[in-house]
């Protein structure tokens, strides 16, 4: 485990050097009148093919899930699962919340993970049973957060129809808690509740890639990772917190059916 984890870490870590040394400043784009989508498309591709080769070069045998290449069928029990860069408006942007996410399954269950946030010089760790790391500091989810006392992380899919259902959902669940944050990066709002800097994460619609590095951090932390009405996380849902406060924003959410079409 601990050598799998070093693998994904050290290609985490290649491919988010990277991206930030070729990241496109806004200015730059403005000048050459290149469209800043494009490069941005470009260094995805570019950031999950260079991920692959370095897998494929230490464990040939091993399947690849991939945001942008999709899944390679294989033999192997180990199944990598990438996303090269979450948080693309963030990168599009100049802004610094977004990853390189690398998780490794054996047999389906998640035993590394790795979320690398080069723009913050950041690098979340965890393998199954070791605990959740920020560099060399233990990661433990805040616990005991009363619902009315919680900051609350969520996103908004790319379709506008499912938007607007996000939107009637987050103006409901706003007047019960703290506050909202809406950081861009599925995968570093979860690993954000590892370290305390946010209290609980709800999010319909992300994509196994988004969260399976993440949600191990999590889980390793101390937190719950789910779905709604005892499911396991998945696109239709995903809702982490520590245990207690689960359970309460599970049911105010479930009350306001956010897994509906508008
Ligand atoms: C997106 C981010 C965002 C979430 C979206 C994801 P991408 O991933 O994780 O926070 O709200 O649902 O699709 O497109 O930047 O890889
Ligand atoms: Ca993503
Ligand atoms: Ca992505």
């Amino acid at each position: 485990m601990t050598d799998f984890l070093r693998l994904a870490e050290d290609i985490a870590r290649e491919a988010g050097d990277m991206l930030l040394a070729k990241r496109p400043t806004m200015s730059e784009e403005v000048a050459t009148k290149s469209s800043p989508t494009d490069v941005v498309t470009a260094l995805d591709t570019a950031s999950e093919e260079l991920i692959r080769e370095r897998i494929l070069a230490a464990r040939p045998r091993d399947r690849i899930l991939g945001e942008e290449g999709g899944e390679e069928p294989g033999e192997s029990d180990v199944r990598w699962i990438v996303d090269p860069i979450d948080g693309t408006v963030n990168f599009l942007y100049g802004l610094p919340e977004w990853a390189v996410s690398i998780a490794v399954e054996v047999n389906g269950q998640v035993v590394a993970g790795v979320v690398n946030v080069p723009a913050r010089g950041e690098v979340y760790t965890a393998a199954l049973g070791s605990g959740a790391w920020l560099g060399d500091v233990r990661l433990r989810c805040n616990t005991g957060v009363p619902l009315a006392q919680a900051l609350v992380s969520t996103g908004f899919g790319y379709s506008v129809a499912r938007r607007a259902v996000q939107g009637e959902v987050v103006a409901a669940v706003l007047p019960k808690v703290r506050d909202i944050r809406r950081g861009g990066s599925c995968a570093i709002d979860i690993c954000s509740l590892a370290a305390g800097r946010v209290d609980a994460y709800y999010e319909r619609g992300v994509n196994y890639w988004d969260f399976a590095a993440a949600g191990l951090v999590a889980t390793e932390s101390g937190a719950r990772l789910g779905g709604l009405r005892g499911r396991p996380v998945s696109p239709d849902f995903a809702l982490c917190a520590a245990p207690g406060l689960f359970g309460e924003l599970h049911d105010v959410l479930v009350s306001l059916d956010p897994e509906r079409d508008a």
